[in-house]
């Protein structure tokens, strides 16, 4: 949060901000596999969140490859700096005062943790943890068919890795729990650690 301080006006700070907005800004970052639930969820709880008067920004995987990250591909390099870069977007919303929904596979451990880092007592995980058999049977964009059939190589739980979260904040698995269950089961979280009322 210090980083993303501006000198020059010390009275309008995040703090200043959230007071303003009242509410507690953080992150809710999404993780898990293509097909998982991700966008579906992000989507559903921002519709929930900003019905209870909260302000809030989706960051999602598919729409920002096509602008602010349309120079990377799926390489481990790439999908790095594909977290790195929305970890820092999304710090700056944080520090504006935001409720900040993310949805990225962020496959690496390493790259959520780093997001973390930035955003002490903010940042709040979520696993989609959704099987990969369910979300192979759903295939929404036909990927999983083209990844097994070696038409698309280094698909995420095919033929690359996803390391699931040692000790996420919520976890959810959509093949058990309704899209209504999993917005209710993140919201329980926010509302016990005093993000919403
Ligand atoms: S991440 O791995 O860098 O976090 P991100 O969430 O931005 O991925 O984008 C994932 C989306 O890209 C998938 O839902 C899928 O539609 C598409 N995609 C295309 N190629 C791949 C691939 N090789 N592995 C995973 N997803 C891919």
């Amino acid at each position: 949060m210090e980083r993303n301080a501006r000198r020059r006006s010390p009275m309008v700070d995040c703090a200043g901000r959230a007071r303003l907005m009242a509410q507690r800004p953080g992150m809710v970052w999404l993780t898990g596999l293509s097909g998982s639930g991700k966008s579906t969820l992000a989507e559903a709880l921002e519709q929930r969140l900003h019905a209870a008067g909260r302000h809030t920004y989706l960051l999602d995987g598919d729409i920002l490859r096509q602008g602010l990250n349309r120079d990377l591909g799926f390489s481990a390099e790439d999908r790095s700096e594909n977290i790195r870069r929305v970890g820092e977007v999304g710090a700056l919303m944080v520090d504006a005062g935001l409720i900040t929904i993310a949805a990225f596979i962020s496959p690496f451990r390493a790259d959520r943790d780093r997001v973390r880092q930035l955003l002490p007592e903010r940042f709040i995980e979520v696993h989609v943890s959704t099987p990969l058999e369910v979300c192979e049977e759903r295939d929404p964009k036909g990927l999983y068919r083209k990844a097994r059939a070696g038409e698309l190589k280094g698909f995420t739980g095919i033929d690359a890795p996803f390391e699931a979260p040692l000790a996420a904040e919520v976890s959810i698995d959509t093949s058990v729990l309704s899209v209504e269950e999993s917005v209710h089961r993140i919201c329980d979280y926010m509302a016990a650690a005093g993000y919403i009322g």
